[in-house]
């Protein structure tokens, strides 16, 4: 079967404040049908790559999952989530009253690409957020204003930033914050760390690594190949029993999961020029 995207991004873009490149929000449906698979009650649901983590606020905020665990070894997406679910109330007063235009996105783009900041800070979350709102597509690293620097373009800097919507957003996330748990770990380590740390039999990890042979610098990637290696034999443990795994279609991919389910995934991603990459999803054989 081959797994095909039901919604565009933008009709799921609305329950993440970000807009993530390549984000998996559309897969939601599909993860729900995999959670309800699941015994029991009261269950969990673990991203170790989190980024905007569109599939997994989705599910929460559908009543489908009790407990999210989320974890970016980004601090600086790391800082914007823990910034929006520790100081809702701070940072929607921000969300209300920064001015959208050129001298904040350049403040912004200063704090994300200067800092040499290594633990949680406020502002810090909150331009990366800024800068996520503000920019083409959603890109945090090197990617324009909307609009062009001279704000020239038929859109403008301000055009993904509606600050009614991702006031709520934010407000109802801090509203659901103890059923969120956030870290800012490499995603290896937060999955050795779940082996103890999460109910395994009643968790479903939706694993979204970095591209392999990535197409350009979208996003932090701090992988490499022996880590995708070592990430393949943490998913391939008899221990983790529910997950999912979305990655490039790459020889290196369908050769450490050849004991598993492969199956294509048609991505668009929201990219200026719409280009469709190939990538596949991965799934346990017993899963
Ligand atoms: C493909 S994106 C995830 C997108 C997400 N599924 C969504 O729908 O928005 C990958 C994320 O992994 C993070 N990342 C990169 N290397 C990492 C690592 N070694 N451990 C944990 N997170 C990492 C990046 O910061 C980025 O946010």
């Amino acid at each position: 079967m081959t797994v095909t995207p039901k919604y565009t991004a933008g009709e799921l873009r609305s329950v993440s404040p970000f807009r993530y490149p390549g984000g998996k929000a559309f897969l939601s449906d599909f993860l729900a049908a995999k959670l309800a698979l699941i015994k029991g009650r009261s269950k969990h649901y673990a991203e170790p790559f989190c980024g905007g983590a569109g599939a997994a606020v989705i599910l929460l905020k559908s009543g489908l999952v009790d407990q999210l665990h989320l974890n970016d070894a980004d601090i600086r997406v790391y800082s914007a989530w823990k910034a929006m679910l520790d100081e809702p109330a701070r940072f929607v007063d921000r969300v209300h009253s920064v001015s959208v235009d050129m001298r904040t996105w350049q403040w912004a783009s200063e704090v994300v690409n200067k800092s040499n900041l290594k633990s949680y800070d406020f502002d810090l979350g909150f331009a990366t957020f800024f800068l996520n709102r503000t920019s083409r597509s959603g890109i945090i690293f090197r990617a324009g204003p909307i609009g062009g620097y001279n704000q020239t373009g038929n859109w403008k800097i301000d055009a993904r930033f509606n600050r009614t919507a991702l006031g709520e957003r934010v407000h109802w996330l801090g509203s659901v914050r103890e059923r969120i748990t956030l870290t800012n770990e490499d995603g290896l380590t937060f999955l050795h760390r779940s082996l103890i740390r999460v109910p395994l039999a009643k968790t479903l990890f939706f694993v979204d690594p970095p591209y392999v042979q990535a197409g350009g610098r979208l996003y932090l990637n701090a992988m490499n190949e022996p880590k995708h290696i070592a990430l393949s034999d943490i998913l391939q443990n008899p221990k983790l029993r529910h997950w999912v795994l979305t990655y490039d279609d790459h020889p290196l991919i369908r050769s450490l999961y050849q004991a598993q389910n492969i199956e294509n995934l048609g991505v668009t991603y929201s990219l200026q020029n719409k280009r469709k990459e190939r990538e596949v999803l991965i799934q346990p054989v017993s899963g």
